[in-house]
């Protein structure tokens, strides 16, 4: 039966820590804003909207919101991204995805000053990562290894397996595991055999956005088992990318959905926003 990894604490002490920071900033006169966008009125991306400003609020940053029309144009989303990268009151800037289809979300995403891309989407910001050398992490990946690293588990030499190769989740999360030397493998729709494939993790990370595709009998035992999926049911209900009940019978350790990989992903964007605004004001340790 496997230890549930607990999120909600996890990334609770990462805000705390962020909250402790961003108040002894304040007292030398310091204030951290992050501006977050949202276009149109996707439900989801309200919902995380409003999870992201509750944790500014909770930590100390002010959250200056900015909900356009669904049919603004790139054009005009372009100029409120340059606004804001000119903005010195301004530390970080976050663009909810998805955009509406008339917006190419490449296009915006490379606009953001890299120093104020606190998801760390930007084209330079990759790049850092690619080669260990970075000042942001991308917040879900980032708050994956925390998680992985919260069992005591070991790492370096382990087979890990990421299923997803997104540009968001996926390939960053690959990286971030081979960075701590393990042997990694990626895993996608044209992988020929899952199964097999997820059976050989000793880190298994489930990325892809299709509900309890991985079931228990594809875990390996003993395995940490990280999910990173938010698939809304018929019914309602949250689910992740790992059919939970079986997979919780084999894996050493696990992450519930909701309450497991979600929170972390918040107090990630938290962390990275602080990191902006040391950067910004020339604050080095
Ligand atoms: N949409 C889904 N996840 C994310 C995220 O981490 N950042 C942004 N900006 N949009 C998202």
């Amino acid at each position: 039966m496997a230890q549930i990894i607990d999120g909600k604490k996890i990334s609770s002490d990462v805000k705390m820590m962020v909250a402790k920071e961003a108040k002894a900033l304040t007292q030398k006169g310091i204030n951290i804003c992050l501006a977050v966008v949202i276009v149109g009125d996707d439900p989801a991306s309200r919902v995380y909207v409003n999870s992201k400003k509750k944790a500014c609020e909770l930590v100390g940053f002010e959250s200056r919101e900015f909900a356009l029309d669904k049919n603004t144009t790139e054009q005009e989303l372009l100029n409120l991204v340059d606004k804001l990268n000119a903005d010195d009151t301004v530390n970080g800037i976050l663009v909810q995805l998805p955009l509406p289809k008339q917006i190419d979300e490449n296009k915006i995403i490379e606009r953001i000053s890299p120093l104020k891309d606190v998801d760390a989407f930007h084209a330079s910001n990759v790049g850092k990562i690619m080669i260990g050398d970075y000042n942001f992490l991308p917040c879900t990946p980032s708050g994956c290894m925390d998680l992985i690293k919260s069992t005591g588990v070991k790492i370096t030499g382990k087979n890990a397996v990421v299923v997803g190769r997104s540009n968001i989740v996926g390939k960053p999360m690959a990286m971030l595991l081979l960075h701590e030397s393990a042997t990694v493998t990626i895993c996608h729709s044209k992988t020929k055999d899952l199964a097999k494939a997820c059976k050989e993790a000793d880190i298994l990370v489930a990325a892809v956005g299709v509900p309890k595709l991985i079931k228990g009998d594809m875990i390996k035992e003993g395995a940490v088992v990280i999910d990173v999926g938010m698939n809304r049911l018929e019914d309602g209900k949250l689910c992740g990318d790992v059919d939970f009940e079986s997979a919780k019978e084999v894996a050493g350790y696990i992450t519930p959905v909701p309450g497991g990989v979600g929170p972390m992903t918040i107090a990630t964007l938290m962390r990275n926003t602080l990191t902006a605004a040391k950067i910004q004001n020339g604050i080095t340790e």
